[in-house]
């Protein structure tokens, strides 16, 4: 989305019509959109307009209709070694520990290149990075829904891929435990200059965390803009009334 800095992630003109028992229905048209490398974007949109059909198209896990997508000028034909998703549901294996749940993810990528030792340095180095260290040896069931949720978070950044892929995250967390993540995250990436794409349907988190922001309305991108552009010059009446109906919180700033 700026034009300064290199183009990562583009869609182009994508659409997605899914075959139902009432005839095509369209969940996405006319899609555009450029992600700069280490860009933070939050993809915004009340239920059902379109986020997750969206999001899977980007992890490749499904193709569109229509249009393309690329991810370092390469189409994304299916998942890739440069891009991990974490998703509401983290989808723990409950019988393994968090160290274990993550390992798993590091051998998946590593396992062919690295040694025994690497590995477990990789997997250690994800859960201090998410602040789990003390907890590596515990099972999901013994750990709380934020826990378990940056077990998820863990596992995707310790396959080190460039991009990350986010679908409601966080949704499921109890507010303050909710902003403590989007801090964590926003050191993270700051850190790591990771590539985010952010799925939310709560404008104060999307605000609150995205450099940029895509609202998507009914399967089509309405704007895409800075939370001060959201704020400030909402390009439509819909754009204005989803800023109005807001609860107000903090603008986080992105240097
Ligand atoms: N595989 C599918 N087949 C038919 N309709 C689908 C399929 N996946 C999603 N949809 C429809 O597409 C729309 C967008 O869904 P989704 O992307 O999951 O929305 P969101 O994540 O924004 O809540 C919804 O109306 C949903 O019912
Ligand atoms: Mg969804």
């Amino acid at each position: 989305m700026s034009s300064l800095t290199t183009k990562y992630i583009e869609i182009q003109n994508v659409e997605q019509t899914f075959k139902t028992k009432k005839g095509p229905f369209c969940a996405l048209q006319d899609i555009n959109l450029t992600v700069a490398k280490g860009e933070f974007v939050a993809l915004i949109g009340h239920s059902g307009c379109g986020k997750s059909t969206l999001l899977n198209l980007l992890a490749g896990l499904t193709m569109p209709t229509q249009g393309t997508l690329l991810c370092a000028n390469r189409e994304i034909a299916g998942p890739g070694p440069e891009r991990a998703g974490v998703f509401q549901n983290h989808s723990l294996l409950p019988r393994l520990t968090c160290f274990e749940n993550v390992y798993l993810a590091v051998e998946r990528v590593f396992a062919a290149t690295e040694n025994k030792a690497h590995l477990k340095a990789r997997t250690d180095a994800a859960l201090a990075m998410v602040g789990l260290t003390a907890a590596a040896q515990k099972r999901p069931g013994e750990i709380s829904g934020g826990m378990k949720q940056r077990v998820g978070l863990a596992r995707a950044l310790a396959a080190d891929t460039d991009v990350i892929l986010m679908d409601e995250a966080f949704s499921a967390l109890d507010p303050l435990i909710r902003a403590d993540m989007q801090d964590q995250l926003l050191q993270l990436e700051k850190n790591l200059s990771k590539t985010i794409v952010f799925i939310t349907h709560d404008l104060d988190e999307a605000l609150r965390i995205g450099a940029q922001i895509a609202i998507l309305k009914d399967g089509k991108l309405v704007q895409v803009g800075t939370p001060d552009d959201i704020l400030n010059r909402p390009a439509n009446d819909y754009v204005a009334r989803f800023v109005q109906r807001r609860t107000g919180a903090a603008v986080a700033h992105h240097d």
